[in-house]
């Protein structure tokens, strides 16, 4: 396979990058004792979630069915389904993952949506083991403080179908987060989430940790933190090297490649990769990719097909000139893609397809 005879715009993998990511984290979850439990949310291959698995990840965490179906070649034992699962209609398909792996596990986000799910649970006529979402400032899933967290633990018990084994949290603010600050903010998360956990039942396991605090969440964790459910890192994007800073440049394992295909005006250059290939996401100042070579190269609008080139260096492209990118937000660029090429040392070396791509149900 030659690189340069490929059709762009191309997604391409680099594997020492990504090995050494996948090792980093699951390095760091053993020095302290804890499981590690990717979101397979951003990759969606097969290919690393068996790669995760084979380092020692204790299991997988998937939003949706489709994903965690889709993710049952890599051979996990253990599964969670962090989102909230209220359709019947779906029972069988819980049933059978349920029936397939040694653990499985639901969330459970809110005293109301436990009485949902416990519909679900009895369509599929079994008990489900859950987890319960609490939220620690993202202000999307998850009950509200201690009481709410009472409230939702005692719906769970009275619904007879739904078995309780541990809280856990997305703190996806934490992005947001000023870096000097992320350390502190980290240990207070695993107090605060931690005597929640105790007055419910010291018993039960406590799941925070995205890719943003995961390693400080793992180091304040102290035998409090049971496993940790990072992402994004993976592969990395400019989240986390820009704005969260916990991911140096060099880290990031996948990048676009695209072409330069006209140069209308000075200081514009379009290339052959738009929203349909980077998403609608950008950085909070409005971007949706860099130059991963260092130029002042910004991608700084999208439409479908095009994107439009800013920076410094854009009067010195040539058309046709091939430009590697870091995107804003890697998870959405997977979604966007049949299969990447896995490149080392610049060379391809395979290609991976994306199995659970597009699996929203
Ligand atoms: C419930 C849940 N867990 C874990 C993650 C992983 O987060 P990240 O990709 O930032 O590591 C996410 C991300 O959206 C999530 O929603």
């Amino acid at each position: 396979m030659d690189l340069a005879a490929l059709p762009t715009p191309l997604v391409l993998v680099d594997l020492p990058r990504l090995e050494e990511n996948l090792r980093g984290m699951q390095a760091e979850c053993d020095r302290h004792g804890v499981e590690l439990r990717p979101h397979i949310k951003t990759h969606k291959m097969v290919e690393v979630a068996r790669r995760q698995l084979a380092l020692g990840a204790k299991g997988l965490t998937c939003a949706k069915l489709g994903e965690a179906e889709a993710m049952l070649p890599a051979g996990p034992r253990s599964l969670f389904l962090a989102h909230s699962l209220v359709d019947p209609g779906q029972a069988a398909r819980v049933a059978a993952l349920a029936e397939q792996l040694d653990d499985f596990r639901v969330a459970v986000t809110s005293e109301a949506h436990a009485v949902a799910l416990a519909r679900v649970a009895a369509a599929a006529g079994r008990t489900l083991a859950v987890m319960l979402a609490i939220d620690t400032g993202l202000g999307r899933e998850g009950v509200r403080g201690a009481e709410a967290a009472d409230r939702a633990a005692a719906a769970i018990a009275r619904t007879g179908r739904l078995e309780l084994r541990g809280c856990y949290t997305h703190e996806g603010h934490f992005y947001g987060v000023p870096p000097d600050q992320l350390a502190a903010r980290a240990a207070e998360l695993v107090d605060r989430l931690a005597a929640i956990r105790d007055r419910l039942d010291p018993r039960l396991a406590l799941w925070p940790g995205c890719s943003v605090s995961a390693r400080l969440v793992v180091a304040a964790g102290r035998g409090r933190v049971q496993a940790v459910r990072p992402g994004a890192y993976v592969f990395g994007d400019l989240s986390l090297t820009r704005a969260a800073r916990v991911m140096a440049d060099d880290a990031v394992a996948l990048h676009v490649l695209a072409t330069v295909v006209d140069k209308p005006e000075p200081g514009l250059a379009l290339i052959d990769a738009g929203s349909k290939t980077f998403s609608s996401d950008k950085t909070p100042d409005g971007l949706s990719a860099l130059a991963t070579d260092g130029r002042d190269l910004a991608v700084a609008r999208v439409n479908e097909e095009h994107g439009y080139l800013r920076g410094g260096a854009v009067d010195a492209l040539e058309i046709g000139e091939r430009i590697l990118f870091t995107p804003a937000h890697v998870c959405t660029v997977v979604n966007l893609t049949d299969e990447v090429v896995v490149t080392a040392q610049g060379r391809p070396v395979a290609r991976w397809s994306v199995e659970a791509r597009g699996c929203t149900h």
